[in-house]
């Protein structure tokens, strides 16, 4: 695997990959590498000739007060479990490659990311969005793959790529989760032994509301049902716990067309969030 820090490499080991014929998919990361992360190499592999990861831990969609200091930097096991998944190269640049002096850009994107974890993160898909842009524009890839774990930014990305006519195929990949149903998250490290069993009350919580939804149940009991679950097992604040179109995420009051069920929650100083898909029967 290459590993590539500036720009003009980058353009070099492009080019070098695209004379050898075959596309190119792109797998976004902040680091910290999971079987989550894997899942999106593999997919990338299974729809393109070579695959292209990056790590950067982006300082602009972290708010003040958040983990950007704190966040896990593993980078010489990251690059291992890349190599292991058949990664071709890691573009890795550092924060002054990313945003040189002067930098003056901002990719922000309406509608989709006024609320859930754009309400309680102001400013945090302003700068994925803009971060993800530039990597897109600095890699050119035909494929780029995100996971529904992060089910908002998603949407948000795909939003962006259709406005913005970028000729770029985005893949959604299906939620990893741990066997006790958790789902891999980067920031699972953060939680103590006693907080990592309270986490399975997330995923428990939304798996018994998306049944009562699906059997019929009334959206906001359903709702209220998870959120006093999640209080019991110890989160707080509960930012979110809420029922959403699957690709406008408007609210949904009534089930007729695919929707996601959403939950975000804090649990000690860790925010965990989640999600399901729910389809009208
Ligand atoms: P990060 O949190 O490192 O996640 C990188 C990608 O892995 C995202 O697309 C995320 O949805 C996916 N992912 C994380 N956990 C997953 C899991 N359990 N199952 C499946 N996919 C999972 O998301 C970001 O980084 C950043 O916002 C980024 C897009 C890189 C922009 O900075």
């Amino acid at each position: 695997m290459q590993i590539v820090r500036d720009i003009e490499t980058l353009r070099q080991k492009l080019a070098d990959l695209r004379a050898g014929g075959g596309t190119i998919a792109l797998v976004p990361t902040m680091g910290a590498l999971h079987a989550g992360h894997i899942a999106l190499v593999a997919e990338g592999k299974s729809r393109a000739g070579h695959v292209a990861a990056s790590i950067f831990v982006n300082p602009k969609q972290f708010g003040a007060g958040e983990d950007l200091s704190s966040y896990p930097r593993r980078e010489a096991s990251d690059i291992r479990m890349l190599e292991e998944a058949g990664c071709d190269l890691l573009w890795a640049p550092d924060a002054d490659v990313m945003y040189p002096d002067g930098f003056a850009t901002n990719v922000a994107v309406a509608g989709v990311t006024e609320d859930l974890d754009g309400a309680a993160r102001p400013g945090h898909f302003d700068g994925v969005a803009t971060v993800v842009a530039k990597l897109f524009n600095q890699i050119r890839p035909d494929f780029a793959l995100f996971g529904e774990k992060d089910y908002q930014q998603l949407v948000v990305v795909r939003r962006m790529v259709r406005d913005l006519d970028l000729p770029i195929h985005i893949v959604g990949v299906p939620t990893q989760r741990d066997a006790d149903g958790v789902a891999l998250s980067s920031r699972n490290s953060y939680l103590t032994d006693e907080e990592r069993l309270a986490a399975r009350a997330l995923p428990r919580a939304l798996g018994e509301a998306a049944s009562a939804i699906q059997s019929g149940a009334p959206v906001e009991e359903a709702l209220a049902g998870a959120r006093d679950k999640l209080a019991k097992a110890g989160f707080d604040p509960i930012d979110y716990v809420a029922l959403r179109d699957a690709e406008t995420l408007a609210p949904v009051a009534r089930l007729e067309r695919p929707a996601r069920l959403l939950a975000a929650a804090k649990l000690g100083r860790t925010r965990l969030i989640d999600n399901l898909p729910i389809e009208p029967r």
